[in-house]
């Protein structure tokens, strides 16, 4: 079983396909995680973000067990991965190691902007999770104040809707929800709220 979860940043996309991974045992992939490994290489190398040659390179030496979440949420590492993200032949190398972990039984969850569209177009299960910019950027500055760091409103709300805006205008695999995906808003939803909505959405397309 693979289920497809895309949706902007801060939509809440990454707690519930965790949380649906482990409810269901299937294994998780955050797929973002990979671009921001990448950019994170070439920042530490000093290299230039468009250098798609050695982007690959590092793509194609990416362990995905070595990928360490708490180094690689940096804002300036989202930002990087963002714009390496346009990077077609990068992309192609991505989405062949992220294909190959989806389709190892037992299956996975995983998590990004294109899953459902390009890396696992054949998903049981496709959700595209999102909120208003504004719901987002308050649950971002909220867990960036609650982790000690300095987060002001107005400038996450810009960062998100340039992002945002970045991630859905490339021409290669933009950020799009697929016809066959489910739409969550969370907006008005708590976490429990969206989860269970999440676990019903899966248990309805499992019965069919
Ligand atoms: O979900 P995230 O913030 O960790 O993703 C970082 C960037 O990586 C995002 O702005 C765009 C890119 N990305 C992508 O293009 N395709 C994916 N499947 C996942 C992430």
């Amino acid at each position: 079983m693979i289920i497809a979860i895309d949706g902007p940043a801060a939509s809440g996309k990454g707690t519930l396909s965790r949380r649906l991974a482990d409810h269901l045992g299937l294994r998780h992939l955050d797929t973002g995680l990979t671009y921001r490994a990448v950019a994170a290489a070439l920042l530490a190398k000093g290299l230039p973000l468009g250098d798609e040659a050695i982007a690959i390179e590092i793509a194609q030496n990416l362990d995905l067990a070595q990928m360490d979440k708490s180094v690689l949420s940096a804002h300036e590492i989202g930002e990087a991965a963002s714009r390496i993200a346009v990077l077609g032949g990068l992309r192609e190398e991505l989405v062949n190691l992220q294909r190959r972990f989806a389709e190892t039984p037992p299956g996975a969850v995983l998590d990004g902007r294109d899953i459902g569209t390009v890396v696992c177009p054949n998903a049981s299960v496709k959700l595209f999770v999102t909120a208003s910019a504004e719901a987002r950027a308050r649950r971002r500055t909220d867990e960036m104040i609650s982790k000690g760091q300095d987060a002001n409103y107005a400038s996450v709300l810009d960062d998100l809707k340039r992002r945002d805006e970045r991630d859905s205008q490339r021409t290669v695999a933009p950020m799009k929800q697929a016809d066959d995906a489910v739409l969550l808003d969370t907006t008005e939803m708590d976490i429990e709220t969206a989860f269970q909505a999440a676990v019903d959405i899966v248990s309805r397309a499992k019965d069919c």
